[in-house]
């Protein structure tokens, strides 16, 4: 086989280059910050110039606008920026994305600071991400942001870093980003913590009794594998992390039709987003044993490969008839979730750009999680809403799980109806984890369709951040 040479695959853009600490020397150009409920107050500030140059042009204090404002010489000299009301709301948590992408390069500072300033800060750096490394021109001139003296850089880089990375492995196209070069991800991650790592690859997944890794992968020349990172003091609660690292989708065969194959290169979202909660968990010290599983494959179209109504067992004993190879994330997930469960972790997650049906459901921005704790689940939705990470409880709706009933095995692993898709995914997956004291499984879409404030177009690890929220309040951090 021939392959191109291996290129660099990450933005060029960095999150260090992009807020810099108080300490800096840099002369720095004022942001002047607009309430809409509050407009003349903060106008009151400025200039008789500037102020003269905002209603010659027109401009309009509503939520979101911003304006330049022209220095001596013509050159940019500052800016005002309107926010609305609510700054923790979804519609403006991280709207100061909106500056870092608009403005032109130089440094700023606030001249007064937002109510939030750590997530204004978070949001100036995910806004400003562009993926890059296919074009053969890149933008080096970029606004940065000088942080108030007391506000923790460190934290925002721990977050911006591994969004960063779970971006850069769902928007590198699949040519560029197989199992081996996912693998590589995560190793790079457990060095740079020193946390261990082994994997199990190829034929060697049939010996450990994951048929199911390897029935879903093994229609690739790519091998499939599970990646395995541990990390923290073996006494702390473990919290095992499982994503769901399908390379590329083509259904198998039972093959996508048209344009549903397009995007299918961010069907690793969900390792993405593990990986990345797992480098915040690491990067921010939390106390916990943290285990992050990526069950990897290509979903791929061959001779060999898995076919519909195949029965195969999965890690735990459990036979599994195959409904459609098109259903395979929950293949991988299962003999994952059942390994994670060996150990009876405190608490298992899994996150995985699982169904369809969840977008018909919630939408794209707005991913359903499943959880039998309560309390865990008002911990999650509520660190979402604070962290502009929205996730939505759905139920494990213990009565549809018969729609999974089988003739011919203990388990088919698609429902025999068209309803409830996301729910009865969840409900499978569910088998796999019944020691853990506590589950919670998120059915994300891992890509942002249309730009917004602080998301560009392309790939998100959705709820990594809310997860973090939660379980830093949850474990807090090691001393
Ligand atoms: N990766 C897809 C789900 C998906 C599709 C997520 C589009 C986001 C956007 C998954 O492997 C899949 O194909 N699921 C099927 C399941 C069905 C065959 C029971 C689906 O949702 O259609
Ligand atoms: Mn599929
Ligand atoms: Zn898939």
């Amino acid at each position: 086989m021939t392959s191109e040479k291996k290129r660099a695959t990450i933005a060029s853009i960095r999150p260090e280059d992009l807020i810099l600490p108080h300490s800096t020397r840099k002369k720095t150009k004022p942001i002047w910050i607009v309430r809409e409920q509050d407009k003349d107050r903060a106008l009151r500030d400025l200039s008789v110039e500037h102020k003269n140059w905002l209603e010659a042009t027109g401009w309009k204090p509503r939520h979101g606008a911003f304006a330049q404002l022209p220095g001596e010489g013509g050159e940019c000299a500052g800016a005002v920026f309107c926010i609305g009301s609510g700054e923790k709301t979804d519609r403006s948590a991280l709207a100061f994305g909106i500056l870092s992408k608009g403005l032109p390069g130089g440094v700023y500072h606030f001249h007064s600071n937002p109510d939030d300033m750590e997530l204004a800060a978070l949001g100036w750096v995910l806004g400003a991400y562009n993926f890059d490394p296919y074009h053969t021109s890149k933008n080096s001139d970029h606004a940065q942001l000088k942080l108030p003296v007391d506000c923790d850089r460190g934290e925002i880089l721990n977050i911006a870093e591994a969004v960063y990375l779970a971006r850069d492995l769902i928007n590198t196209p699949a040519n560029d980003m197989g199992p081996d070069e996912l693998e590589d991800a995560a190793r790079k991650v457990a060095q740079k913590f020193k946390a261990s790592m082994k994997v199990i690859k190829g034929e060697k997944l049939l010996k450990e009794d994951m048929n199911l890794i390897h029935a879903v992968g093994r229609a690739s020349p790519r091998e499939p594998r599970l990646i395995d990172l541990t990390w923290g003091q073996k006494s702390a609660a473990k919290v095992t992390i499982v994503g769901k690292g399908i390379v590329f989708d083509t259904g198998g065969l039972n093959l996508k039709p048209g344009n549903s194959m397009t995007l299918m290169k961010k069907d690793m979202g969900g390792a993405a987003a593990a990986l990345a909660l797992g480098r915040m968990i690491m990067g921010a010290g939390l106390n916990v044993r943290l285990r992050v599983l990526l069950p990897t494959a290509e979903n791929a179209v061959s001779g060999n490969a898995f076919r519909p109504g195949d029965v195969i067992k999965a890690r735990n004993g459990t036979t599994v008839e195959i409904g459609n190879t098109d259903a395979e994330g929950r293949l991988v997930l299962a003999d994952a979730l059942a390994y994670a469960d060996e150990e009876t972790p405190e608490t298992i997650i899994s996150l995985a750009t699982l169904t369809g049906a969840a977008r018909v459901a919630l939408g794209p921005d707005l991913p359903p999680f499943y959880t039998d704790d309560d309390e865990f689940a008002d911990q999650v939705e509520d660190a979402g809403l604070a962290s502009a990470d929205p996730v939505w409880r759905m139920p494990f709706w213990a009565p549809y799980d018969k729609m999974l009933a089988s003739t011919i095995s203990d388990v088919n692993h698609i429902s025999n109806g068209p309803f409830a898709g996301s729910i009865t995914a969840a409900l499978f997956l569910k088998r796999f984890a019944r020691n853990a004291a506590r589950y919670a499984h998120f059915d994300i879409y891992g890509w942002t369709p249309t730009s917004k404030p602080g998301k560009p177009k392309g790939g998100e690890p959705q709820a990594a951040r809310a997860l973090l929220e939660a379980l830093k309040k949850r474990h807090g951090v090691r001393k």
